[in-house]
């Protein structure tokens, strides 16, 4: 990068690259839960299919977040290629399995984030996170519940119905 569109960058360059990854994990996250609520949509798993489609549209959402945040501080935002979505799952416990996990990824290399504009003395990007920090902690903190479903109702047929209807519940409390 040019050393004058360095000075006209208000967030430090490193951070950008990191950002721009960020934006990259938003948008697998956000095409992860599209095919999540597909396979539910199919399975006839009505409320965790709504709920799914939601967190995809709030994943997309994060990730135009942070696409402005670069632009309007005189970066590059890069519209990210995805790739590698799984499609197919064994049950609605490991749909809701690999949405915490995939939480979990996302809090990781936000809190990755955070420490490298510390680093590196980039305040605004440091503040600018804040949200992200509190926004992970409620997303995992809601797959945990959803899965804590699983261990009080179990895995029967009538159960996992029974989960489906408390699921679209418990995420419009
Ligand atoms: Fe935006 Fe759920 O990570």
């Amino acid at each position: 990068m040019k050393d004058i569109l360095r000075q006209k960058l208000g967030i430090h360059v490193e951070v950008m690259d990191l950002l721009n990854k960020q934006i990259a994990d938003e948008a697998l996250a956000s095409a992860s839960y599209l095919a999540m609520a597909s396979w539910c949509d199919q399975n006839s798993l009505k409320g965790s299919a709504e709920v799914l489609y939601k967190q995809s549209e709030e994943e997309r959402e994060h990730q135009m977040k942070i696409f402005h945040f670069i632009n309007d501080n005189g970066g590059t935002a890069y519209s990210p290629e995805i790739k590698n979505i799984t499609h197919d799952f064994g049950s609605l416990q490991e749909v809701f399995e690999t949405a915490l996990e995939q939480e979990i990824a996302v809090t990781q290399s936000i809190h990755n984030l955070v420490k490298k504009s510390r680093k590196v003395e980039d305040y605004r990007t440091e503040n600018f996170l804040q949200w992200f920090v509190t926004e992970q902690m409620e997303e995992e903190k809601k797959m945990r519940d959803i899965l804590d479903l699983f261990d009080l109702m179990g895995g029967s047929p009538l159960s996992i119905k029974l989960i489906d209807e408390r699921i679209l519940k418990l995420s419009a409390e």
